[in-house]
């Protein structure tokens, strides 16, 4: 396989930023360049040096002026929800009886679980988001449809099939005994192949028995290797809910913890109303609260209290919860993220958004060795970023200053017009996720007039 040199301005964290100006924390070349063989990074630094040292005949993508990072992690949505964004006018609960549970019964349909899987990934890369944690429906073909659009891009996703038992409708739910079988089956199936993760998805306590959340432990002691993926502490009738189908339980976390399902591999989505109690059990067992900006305020939920996890030394991500969330895009998460801190007084650096994006979620997934920096051995996931790619984005950048101040401008003003191109393993899927789409259109255009 041939080497690529890709070009540009070159971005990449080593450590979380201490604060707006803390330099030592990302390493950055003005005219840089990233070295790709066999999918991995195999150099980086200035170009001058790479150039010289990948020698003549090495073929190059030329992305100047833009700027080249790791490509941007989700660390929480769900796939079977994407035709559901924007349902209007629901709290959590609500909202989940009218339109969620009503969508994801679509996807008992292989066609439309493969159409939307596609549809799904190529919005991600679209994104510059080259990984990602999902939830698929309760159907067993959900995931494989999930898992073999993302083989078939070389995509690193983590994902799995929805366990649910009961609180939702007749055919949404499987058993105890059913979700297990169907779990062990997908994890031989799909976990370790290719880049493929797998993780447990019992949805919530109030979908899962005692029994399914037993079954969840059996699963989470028998393949440690998995992730688990589910949702706590979102809105207060959640909680209220929860908690009284546990009363044993001192509080939602305990459900969970009761069932030994909170772990390094653990992530939490939302995580907004928990009490220091819960954060600090958190922060014992390495379970990770997903923040997810753009859906906590799209359904109401509230606001996530960043600075109290870092005081109690808990791990968290960023994610954009798709299709509570709005979005797909991590800048646009970003930009929500720094609004929802700052009503609480909390700063987000422009820094610690963009190591957050990238290096952050990959160590909160524990990936880091692989996703989430630009290192020699690292997979060749990567994004360009251009700043000026709307008017108002080119007429605000003839004032910036820095790239502090520029980072800011992408974050807040950008959005998947400011994706230049997606890197996968080193090969460019933008323009490629374009032509898929425009030939799944065509497709399911030609299926309708059939
Ligand atoms: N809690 C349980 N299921 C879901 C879901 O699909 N979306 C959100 N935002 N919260 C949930
Ligand atoms: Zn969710």
């Amino acid at each position: 396989m041939t080497d690529l040199l890709i070009r540009g301005r070159v971005l990449t964290f080593v450590e979380e930023p201490k604060g707006i100006d803390d330099t030592t924390s990302y390493r950055y070349f003005e005219d840089g360049a990233v070295l790709v063989r066999g999918g991995k990074v195999a150099d980086i630094g200035d170009h001058a040096d790479v150039a010289r040292r990948a020698g003549a005949g090495v073929k190059v993508a030329d992305h100047r002026p833009h700027l080249v990072l790791p490509g941007l992690i989700d660390t929480h949505l769900h796939f079977p929800q994407t035709q559901a964004i924007a349902s209007y006018g629901a709290q959590l609960l609500e909202w989940l009886n009218t339109y969620i549970f009503v969508e994801e019964q679509k996807f008992r349909k292989p066609e439309h679980a493969d159409f939307i899987a596609g549809r799904f990934l190529d919005e991600l890369l679209a994104n510059g988001t080259t990984t990602a944690a999902a939830y698929c429906s309760v159907h067993p073909e959900s995931v494989d449809a999930y898992f073999g659009a993302a083989e078939a891009r070389g995509m690193l996703m983590i994902g799995g099939k929805v366990m649910m038992d009961r609180n939702a409708p007749d055919a949404l739910r499987d058993t105890a005994q059913q979700g297990y079988d169907e779990t062990k089956a997908l994890i031989a199936k799909w976990h370790g192949r290719g880049r493929a993760h797998y993780a447990i998805s019992p949805r919530f306590a109030i979908t899962s028995t005692p029994e399914q959340m037993e079954a969840s432990r059996t699963l989470v002691a028998e393949h440690p290797e998995c992730y688990v993926q589910t949702h706590l502490s979102e809105n207060r009738d959640e909680i209220a809910f929860a908690t009284s189908l546990y009363p044993e339980a001192k509080d939602y976390t305990d459900i969970y913890a009761r069932y030994d399902l909170l772990t390094r591999k653990t992530l939490l989505g939302h995580c907004i109303y928990l009490s220091d109690r819960e954060i600090s059990v958190l922060a014992e067992t390495g379970a990770v609260g997903n923040f997810c900006p753009t859906s906590n305020l799209f359904l109401g939920s509230g606001l996530f209290d960043r600075d109290r996890f870092d005081k109690l030394g808990a791990r968290w991500s960023v994610a954009t919860d798709v299709g509570a969330g709005t979005s797909f895009s991590m800048l646009e998460t970003m930009d929500e993220a720094y609004k929802v801190l700052h009503l609480q007084g909390q700063r987000l650096t422009p820094f610690n958004s963009f190591y957050r994006m990238t290096l952050g979620n990959a160590r909160a997934l524990d990936l880091d060795d692989r996703i989430g920096s630009l290192h020699v051995g690292a997979d060749a996931d990567i994004v360009v970023l251009d700043s000026r790619a709307k008017p108002s984005m080119d007429l605000r950048m003839r004032v910036a200053g820095s790239l502090v101040e520029e980072l800011f401008i992408l974050q807040t003003m950008g959005d998947d017009r400011c994706v230049a191109e997606t890197y996968v393993a080193g090969k460019p899927m933008k323009g490629a996720a374009r032509a898929a789409k425009d030939a799944a259109t065509s497709a399911v255009k030609s299926l309708e007039t059939a």
